[in-house]
């Protein structure tokens, strides 16, 4: 596995790892572009035009994140065979924890009866699934672990300020798993580019609750308690860089766009998925659910990629390029060579 992160690319010696498992969990209740026209000033043409979302899924009262994850970590452990008991590391990718602490992957730990595993949260936006990804392929990799489940998981419908048309359109809930094993050289996560640049933090953030602004009156007053974003220069970050981290996972892995069989970028906007596509030379082969769940930051990758899966897009030997960027500002992106059926 090669590793670039901000410019500097490492080979990772040691054991691959790949996908033995997958499995992903959204709500029931579908919130509609149609029922959004009741609650703010929008309509379904502007929503499908701006960012080609109809409809998201949003979590019941009392549901929270680690429920979700846990039912998406459920069905990739059956996927892989694998029993909770014998999980080495639980990470959770999520910018919706049940709380600040303890940890969403703690929970998930428990609730998982996974006893013998470690856990953390990883905290990277819509990116987190894929830091999750190359942090627990290289603790793979260097023979600390055998078995990582890395999950995206998020209940967004509680940090969205229900008032503001400008956010309250755009995300939804879900939640999505992969069981990480060891794989033989050429197979599993290839490639991997993380970065991030925190200079521009400012544009996508949820003020208030942590330690600079913790709760008050007047952070809830102020509406500082949701999702704040600068969304065309979110937009205009997203446009360039799905492009260049995509392009430079590619180059470590020593493959071109010709070679993949599936492109699954971050599930935020059709637009900007069909603009990095079409940047990649890689049109043909953009997997895309956002109209039916729309952005579900850490979770859109996983719960797309099974989805693909289960609808038999992705076949043993095949290359599948996943490219996110979000919240931090950060970015990810990898090239796996599918070998889920030969890891069992
Ligand atoms: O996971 C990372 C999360 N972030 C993102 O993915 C965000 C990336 N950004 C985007 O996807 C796009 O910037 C948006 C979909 C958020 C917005 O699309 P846009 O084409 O950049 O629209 P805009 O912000 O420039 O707004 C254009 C107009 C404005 O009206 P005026 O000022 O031109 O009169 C907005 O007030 O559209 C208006 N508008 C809406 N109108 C109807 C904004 N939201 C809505 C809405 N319904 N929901």
């Amino acid at each position: 596995m090669v590793v670039t992160t901000n410019g500097t690319t490492a080979e990772v010696r040691g054991r691959g790892a790949g996908v033995a498992g997958i499995g992903s969990a959204v709500p029931e209740k579908v919130l509609t572009n149609f029922d959004l026209e009741k609650m703010v000033d929008t309509s379904d043409q502007w929503i499908v035009e701006r960012t080609g979302i109809r409809e998201r899924r949003i979590a019941p009262h009392g549901v929270a994140t680690s429920d979700l994850a846990e039912l998406a970590a459920r069905r990739a452990l059956e996927d892989a065979g694998i029993a909770p008991e014998d999980v080495d590391l639980i990470i959770v990718a999520t910018v919706t924890p049940d709380m600040i602490f303890p940890s969403a992957s703690c929970i998930v730990q428990a609730k998982l009866g996974a006893g013998k595993a470690a856990a953390f949260d990883i905290s990277a936006g819509c990116s987190g699934f894929i830091y999750g990804l190359v942090t627990g392929a290289q603790f793979i990799s260097a023979g600390t672990y055998d078995t990582v489940l890395v999950i995206g998981a998020e209940v967004l419908s509680r940090i969205v300020d229900w008032s503001h048309r400008n956010t309250c359109v755009l995300f939804g809930d879900g939640a999505g798993a992969c069981v990480l094993r060891p794989a033989g050289g050429g197979d599993g996560i290839i490639s991997a580019v993380i970065g991030a640049d925190g200079s521009r933090g400012d544009m996508l953030k949820l003020p208030a609750g942590g330690s600079l602004l913790p709760a008050s009156q007047d952070t809830v007053a102020g509406r500082l308690h949701y999702i704040h974003m600068e969304g065309n220069q979110v937009y205009k970050f997203a446009v360039r860089i799905l492009a260049d981290a995509s392009r430079q996972a590619l180059e470590a892995a020593g493959v071109t766009a010709e070679d993949l069989s599936l492109f699954i970028p971050h599930q935020a906007n059709r637009r900007l998925m069909d603009i990095a596509a079409e940047r990649l030379g890689a049109q043909d082969k953009v997997y895309s659910n956002v109209e039916r769940y729309g952005n579900t930051s850490a979770a859109s990758i996983p719960i797309a990629l099974d989805e693909a899966v289960r609808e038999g897009r992705v076949k043993d030997g095949d290359l599948i390029l996943l490219t996110a960027f979000g919240a931090g500002l950060t970015w990810g992106s990898t090239v796996i060579r599918w070998c889920k059926d030969r890891l069992k």
